[in-house]
């Protein structure tokens, strides 16, 4: 393959840019330091004046225009093709900040002439996908299609990791309903950074329930039906990124303190004053978030229409959802009272994120040393786990939308979206799962994942059998979003639930919004039992061997993941 692609894409954000950031003075002065170098273990980060201008909790900073699915290139949408798709996963440089290149993990395709980067790929339910993976990196990789059904070798699952240079042939068939799931690394030890490094893209799967809504309210993808993921990251001052690689700060997940929406920082997007659909993935490695629209200090209602797996019944009007990683919410936005010069953020409001892991205690020595040390350098260049600079919980900005032009719209929410057959726990085989934190580690029902024996379950369901998993969280533990791969399930029922979680209850059982559709991926907060269900009906061949792990991306790596087998 000699086709390269030019710098002139990658750059496009940057030139659109109307603000200038001033960030050679620090730069030199990083570099004279010996500090720009992102392998170093000991984070520095974006300093005071070039944070500033980054930092999502100021209005001011969304000047970017947002990235929408384009024809190529980053986040280009591609219709998957019946013949089989390369997908390279390579290093490449990408201004990620303004004017900024930086080292970062992709995939490639090529396809019909053209060069995309993390596209995403929009599949018809039935359709045979199959795609290559070729392993450019340096190391091994392996592509997990989050929240298909697939069989296991199909999966991603870790075992079959393809080594630096080789490649891995995938070939299934897309049976889910329609909905947004997403492809990421899936190699023990080494997802959550290869991810952050930007290892990650959507997969789009289209039927009829979803074209019959997209007709209904006027809808076009990448108009005014919007994917957007959400990536916490931190930088240098040079713009490359920055991973903390210490096993002590990375015990809660790494947080960053510049967000990115579809790969760009603190973006703004033209709306007119009519109906819109988002679509967002939290891809963040470990910050959780508690998404609402306010117009000034008023919040608005956001409509929840779809979670993981599609489409709900019914639409469910809410004041805020809470969104772990990997978690979708599908809703919409209705901005029909708004006028022409009004301004709504999208935003994470402020929570607390209920981390009573103790484990502030194993940060020790974390602090203190590096360029903090450094006069002028002290406050705001702190970027450490023990004080991140954008905590989790904290409130800040996603998304500005600007309404530049006035539409009639008269389109209005159907009643019914779609139909959920619904599981219930009675007939169920129950089956406790414990998450707690102890000797330092993650774990789920006191076992953590053994590297050396990455085939071993943990137990065995039945095939064509309902199970109930209570998934109790600890106390002692923190927020932790769990994923099941395999299958899609149904959340039951919430016991001893935060005030804050409680307060977004919607029924007797104690869900929340996004708990009413099909999901794949479930936040359950210290001191919470959430109950799911789960169908195993095997349609494939043979045994199958999944995972079950926290995706908090660290958390999976420290091995908060076990192996269940269906069969
Ligand atoms: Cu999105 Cu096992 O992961
Ligand atoms: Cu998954
Ligand atoms: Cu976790």
């Amino acid at each position: 393959m000699n086709h390269r692609i030019s710098r002139r894409r990658f750059g496009r954000i940057a030139r659109t840019a109307t603000v200038t950031l001033g960030l050679g003075g620090v730069s030199a002065y990083l570099a004279a330091c010996g500090k720009n170098d992102d392998s170093k273990a000991q984070p520095t980060g974006l300093s005071g004046g070039v944070y500033n201008n980054l930092d999502p909790r100021r209005p001011e900073a969304f000047t970017r225009p947002l990235r929408l699915p384009g024809a190529e290139g980053a986040l280009g949408l591609l219709d998957v093709p019946s013949t089989p798709l390369d997908v390279v996963a390579r290093r490449t440089s990408q201004a990620l900040l303004p004017d900024k290149a930086a080292d970062v993990l992709t995939y490639e395709v090529q396809s019909g002439g053209k060069t995309y980067l993390n596209p995403i790929l929009r599949v018809p339910r039935g359709t045979e996908f199959a795609p290559r993976l070729v392993n450019q990196l340096d190391e091994a990789t392996i592509i997990h299609w989050h929240g298909l059904h697939v069989d296991w070798r199909n999966d991603g699952h870790p075992s079959y990791a393809a080594a630096a240079g080789a490649a891995y042939d995938y070939r299934f068939t897309v049976s889910n309903r329609a909905g947004m799931y997403w492809y990421h690394p899936h190699p023990h030890g080494a997802t959550a950074r290869q991810a952050y490094r930007g290892l990650a893209g959507l997969l789009l799967v289209d039927d009829q329930d979803d074209q019959q809504l997209r007709e209904r309210l006027d809808l076009t993808l990448g108009t005014t039906d919007i994917p957007l993921v959400v990536q916490d990251r931190l930088f240098n001052d040079n713009g490359s990124l920055l991973y903390p690689a210490n096993a002590a700060e990375q015990v809660n997940g790494i947080v960053g303190d510049v967000v990115l929406l579809n790969g760009v920082p603190n973006p703004t997007l033209d709306v007119a004053s009519r109906l819109y659909r988002f679509r967002l993935l939290n891809g963040s490695n470990a910050r959780v978030l508690r998404l609402a629209l306010e117009k000034g200090t008023e919040r608005q209602q956001i409509t929840v229409i779809g979670t993981d797996g599609g489409l709900l019944v019914q639409p469910k009007p809410v004041a805020e959802v809470f969104l772990g990683p990997a978690e979708r919410v599908d809703f919409l936005v209705d901005l029909r009272a708004g006028k022409v010069g009004d301004t709504f953020f999208l935003k994470s409001v402020t929570f607390d994120p209920m981390h009573n892991e103790g484990s502030m205690a194993n940060m020790g020595g974390q602090s203190g040393g590096g360029m903090s040390n450094m006069p002028g350098m002290g406050g705001g260049s702190s970027t450490s786990a023990a004080e991140p600079r954008l905590p989790d919980g904290a409130g800040f900005n996603l998304l500005k939308l600007a309404v530049t032009s006035a539409a009639g719209y008269d389109r209005t929410v159907p009643a019914q979206l779609a139909s959920i057959t619904p599981i219930t726990a009675a007939a169920a085989t129950k089956r406790p799962i414990a998450l707690s934190f102890s000797g330092n580690k993650w774990l789920i029902n006191n076992v953590q994942f053994d590297g050396a024996n990455m085939e071993k379950e943990l137990f065995r369901s039945r095939s064509n059998m309902v199970e109930a998993w209570d998934i109790t969280n600890d106390t002692k533990s923190m927020p932790h979003p769990m994923h099941l791969h395999g299958f899609q399930f149904q959340v039951l029922e919430r016991r001893g639930s935060p005030e804050q979680v409680k307060g977004q209850g919607i029924d007797a059982n104690g869900r929340v919004a996004t708990d009413l559709g099909w999901k794949d991926t479930v936040l359950v907060w210290p001191g919470e039992t959430v109950q799911i269900g789960i169908d195993f009906t095997n349609t494939f061949t043979g045994e199958q061997l999944y995972t079950f792990h926290c995706h908090n991306l660290e958390h999976e790596d420290q091995g908060m993941m076990v192996n269940y087998r269906v069969g």
